[in-house]
């Protein structure tokens, strides 16, 4: 069964466009590899979690995006706009969070370390809803936070013990993962009497690409139960943040509809809520994975044993996700080429990067048997821990980025980097 185009993309005279745009032109006009972003995309991903949860909770529900997926300033706007705030990780992410416009109070501090810097500058910017992982984080903070005569707002982060996640390194629930607090310190915890520390609520995160419903289940009910035990303690429960981790399907749409997770939340949080409750939610995959893309050239073509083996000029350095997860991203030729594609459908073709490291792969594929040097590929899903995850190694350089407005003009967000600018940089410090 053929699987449909993913999200945003459509075939016109048998080339491929994102958006309307044609992407032999952008790769034309600005090289290769190229990540390519969809405002329209971008936009009704974020639309649906909002609405979604909104139809559920009303004004408590808080769609606070996972900065992490992808931290573009102009990305982090355009969800500013669609009523999103955000999950953040760290100072720099906070900059760029703050510069998209959003409110502090739609700000929520996650990870799992914190420096006393990143703690004060969040606090002196309004930024007070933290996620605490540690005990010994919530002694740091609550210095920073008496020192700067002020409080911060503080959910625990407990560990569920829940195995979920598409592979092993984007686990994040169990007990032996480094995140998090065991549940059993908390009820220590919010018994103590804390210095600039206002105890507010409950976070989990359980990990990524989770497709199954079961799962965040079985986290809401875990939630639920820790709630309770705050409110024992006469804690009232104003912030329950479900962290992120929802799944996407092959065409880049979230592998659960934002509506049933959000009725399925509803149903196992009603016992804690009251209308001052604030439920968040952290999608960062589902809401910018499909809009993005990845449009890289084939380098070389080689046959290595009994497969046609195409180098393209995206490595790990790049785009790092099938190396380090072993994750499957579709490959599409963005021109078509009819004449054989009955008999080559089947035939699988292994696509790799030209980083020396035997992971730089993207996995094999079907439909790229026609695929010649100097063709382009589009690599899907793209826009969600693409180029947050690049690196300059092999002394490589980024792929420059742009963004497809609504009204389709593109805006060139990261130009290409220059090996011999970064040389000559170099040069200049060793020299001094
Ligand atoms: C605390 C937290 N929230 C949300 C997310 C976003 O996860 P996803 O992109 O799978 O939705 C992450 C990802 O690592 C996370 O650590």
């Amino acid at each position: 069964m053929s699987i449909s185009l993913p999200v945003g993309l459509d075939r016109y005279d048998g080339k491929l466009r994102f958006v309307e745009q044609d992407l032999t032109s952008l790769a034309a006009d600005f090289g290769t590899p190229l990540y390519v972003y969809a405002e329209e995309v971008l936009e009704q991903q974020a639309c649906a979690w909002r609405e979604g949860m909104q139809r559920c909770f009303g004004e408590r529900a808080l769609v606070a995006y996972a900065t992490k997926a992808n931290d573009r300033l102009r990305v982090l706007q355009t969800l500013a706009r669609a009523g999103c705030g955000f999950d953040i990780v760290s100072e720099g992410e906070m900059l760029r969070a703050l510069a998209s416009g959003v409110d502090p109070e739609r700000v929520v501090f996650s990870g799992v370390g914190k420096s006393d810097l990143e703690l004060r500058s969040a606090l002196s910017k309004g930024v007070r809803h933290i996620n605490v992982e540690s005990e010994s984080e919530l002694l740091r903070l609550s210095k920073v936070a008496e020192q700067q005569g002020t409080h911060a707002s503080v959910s625990l982060r407990l560990t569920p013990d829940i195995a979920a996640g598409g592979h092993d390194k984007i686990s994040t629930g169990r007990k032996t993962d480094k995140f998090g607090i065991a549940p059993e310190r908390a009820l220590a915890l919010w018994r103590q009497p804390w210095h600039g520390i206002t105890f507010d609520g409950v976070a989990v995160h359980c990990g990524s690409q989770i497709c199954d419903l079961a799962l965040f289940e079985q986290a809401f009910r875990f939630v639920v139960e820790w709630a309770q035990k705050m409110q024992t303690l006469s804690l009232p429960v104003r912030r329950l943040d479900l962290g992120g981790g929802i799944g996407i399907d092959e065409r880049g749409e979230p592998a659960l509809s934002p509506l049933l997770y959000a009725r399925a939340a509803q149903k196992w949080l009603a016992p804690v809520l009251d209308e001052k409750t604030r439920i968040l939610v952290e999608p960062g995959r589902a809401i910018a994975a499909a809009a993005g893309l990845l449009l890289t050239r084939v380098l070389d073509r080689k046959r290595i044993e009994d497969r046609t083996c195409l180098v393209v000029d995206a490595g790990m350095n790049n785009f790092l996700r099938c190396a380090l997860y072993d994750a499957h991203h579709r490959l599409l030729p963005v021109v078509c080429k009819n004449t054989l594609a009955k008999h080559t459908q089947k035939t699988k073709t292994w696509v790799v990067g030209p980083v020396c490291e035997s992971s730089d792969t993207f996995g094999t594929h079907e439909g790229l048997e026609q695929a010649a040097i100097g063709d382009l590929l589009a690599l899907c899903s793209a826009g969600a821990y693409g180029a947050v995850m690049a690196s300059d190694y092999n002394a490589r350089t980024r792929a420059a980025e742009v963004f497809i407005e609504h009204d389709g003009n593109t805006l060139l967000l990261r130009a290409r980097e220059d090996a011999r600018v970064r040389l000559a940089e170099e040069e200049s410090l060793v020299r001094a």
